[in-house]
């Protein structure tokens, strides 16, 4: 009997790689079922409630949440947060409508858009090309763009980003709500924030009005299981509920919504307790690394708050790219990263990474330093500037017409019709209807050069409309 995923993953525990990636539990047992898994996969019958219209158990586990949380309503989203962000995206706006997004979004908020026929207005992230780093957006920038357009309905902001930086959420909040709109916080990264008083204020605390979470990827819950939280009335409960419900399947698995509830017992039994130690050996970690010749972990700016639970480790002085740190990390030291770009390798820590995991870490990076310091062919890894690309045509007219696949070489000056996204961290480098110049081109080719895979290029060739 052929059983390629069951292998597949037999082998990837088999070799006991050290996880610093998603999901937050880090392959480590919390509560331990019990039980095998097949006994809690169960369906709506007598005592098991139901996600769609939830009055028992599922509603008793939500309403704990929304205490955690500090917000006036929790709905569970065993579709993710992506699942999570067309709901929240439907039940702000209506078909036609404009909304501002951070244009450093993750796709989902792009796809929710063609979904909702929706028109794009962008805001730009700075870019410090010190670090190479996208940082945050400004308050005072979505001010001048609101008092300007009426026609926008909603705000969507990421935070924190997938590189842990966090724009002042408190002070757009208050921007959003002087001008009557909804903001949106994409808080996929963010599920940890609450847990802890030395980490950046919450979304929930900030009071974003529709708040999403990946409560899979920050704390020990399983893939794809997500909290979606209201906090005001800005938004209408019952719209919510019912796009909501539009988005997940009529079959929610009780596995994930175990998963929701065990995770927030856990951070409020030991968790918070253990999450404590987890940021000292954090601190410790990064300041062992700062002694190190050529590795260097970034750690914020001076003008924004930084989630320190993503460590981003740079070699590039000693000329390795973040992808092939990551590679080297994996294949000789049994260590995964998070993802890697040209420049970082992403460690993500999480309430149930050990002291152990930061001290084998250290001496991967010691032993790494050594190798490569003196390296004599030290290769220079480029700074590319960050793009701006130009919208020709609504999203959602780009993506409903004829693509045609041209090469990249042959696309310049033509109009894009599908994404095209360096994965992870599944942010758009272009979406459908920018239009394709030089630069952008040379962009991708520096990218795809690096060995980062890209959704939307296949082979050298494109889609264009
Ligand atoms: C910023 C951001 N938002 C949303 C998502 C989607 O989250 P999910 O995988 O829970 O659907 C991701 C996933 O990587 C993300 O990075």
């Amino acid at each position: 009997m052929k059983t390629p995923i069951i292998k597949g993953l037999l082998k990837y525990n088999d070799e006991k790689n050290i996880r610093f990636h998603m999901p937050g539990h880090k392959g480590r047992r919390i509560y331990g079922l019990g039980c095998s898994i097949s006994e809690i996969d169960v369906t709506e019958v007598d005592g098991t409630d139901n996600l769609h219209n939830p009055k028992d158990i599922i509603k008793e586990s939500q309403d704990k949440a929304s205490r955690i949380y500090g917000v006036k309503k929790t709905f569970y989203s065993i579709n993710g947060t992506t699942g999570g962000i067309y709901a929240a995206i439907t039940a702000a706006t209506k078909p036609g409508d404009e909304i501002l997004i951070q244009r450093n979004c993750h796709k989902s908020v792009y796809n929710a858009m063609v979904l909702g026929r929706l028109k794009a207005n962008y805001i730009y992230p700075e870019y410090d090309e010190e670090n190479n780093i996208l940082t945050t957006i400004g308050a005072d920038k979505i001010d001048e763009i609101l008092v300007n357009n009426e026609k926008i309905k909603a705000v969507v902001i990421t935070y924190p980003s997938y590189f842990g930086i966090c724009s002042d959420i408190k002070a757009i909040a208050g921007i959003v709500h002087k001008h009557n709109r909804i903001l949106i916080v994409d808080e996929a990264h963010g599920s940890h924030l609450i847990f802890n008083d030395e980490l950046p204020i919450s979304a929930e605390e900030a009071k974003g009005d529709i708040i999403i979470q990946s409560t899979h990827k920050t704390l020990p819950a399983y893939t794809q299981s997500s909290m979606l939280h209201i906090t005001s009335n800005r938004v209408g409960m019952d719209r919510m509920k019912r796009t909501m419900s539009m988005y997940q399947t009529t079959s929610p698995s009780y596995i994930l919504m175990y998963s929701l509830d065990m995770a927030l017992g856990y951070m409020e039994s030991e968790g918070k307790y253990r999450f404590k130690e987890v940021l000292k050996y954090i601190d410790e970690f990064n300041k062992k690394i700062s002694k190190l010749e050529g590795i260097s972990i970034f750690t914020g700016g001076d003008n924004y708050q930084f989630d320190k639970t993503k460590i981003l480790i740079r070699a590039t002085t000693i000329g390795l790219t973040g992808n092939e740190l990551e590679d080297i990390l994996r294949k000789d030291y049994n260590i995964q990263l998070e993802m890697a770009d040209l420049y970082y390798g992403l460690a993500m820590a999480s309430v149930l990474s050990e002291r152990g995991d930061f001290d084998k870490l250290y001496i991967a990076l010691k032993d790494i330093s050594e190798k490569y310091k003196n390296n004599k062919e030290k290769k220079e890894i480029k700074s590319i500037k960050y793009i701006y690309p130009e919208q020709k045509i609504p999203i959602y007219e780009a993506f409903n017409k004829d693509n045609k696949i041209v090469s990249l070489d042959k696309a310049e000056g033509k109009v894009l019709g599908d994404y095209i996204i360096p994965y992870p961290p599944g942010i758009p480098i272009l979406v459908p209807g920018e239009r394709i110049t030089k630069e952008i081109i040379e962009y991708i080719k520096e990218i795809n050069n690096a060995k980062i895979e890209i959704l939307g290029l296949k082979n050298g060739k494109i889609s264009i409309i």
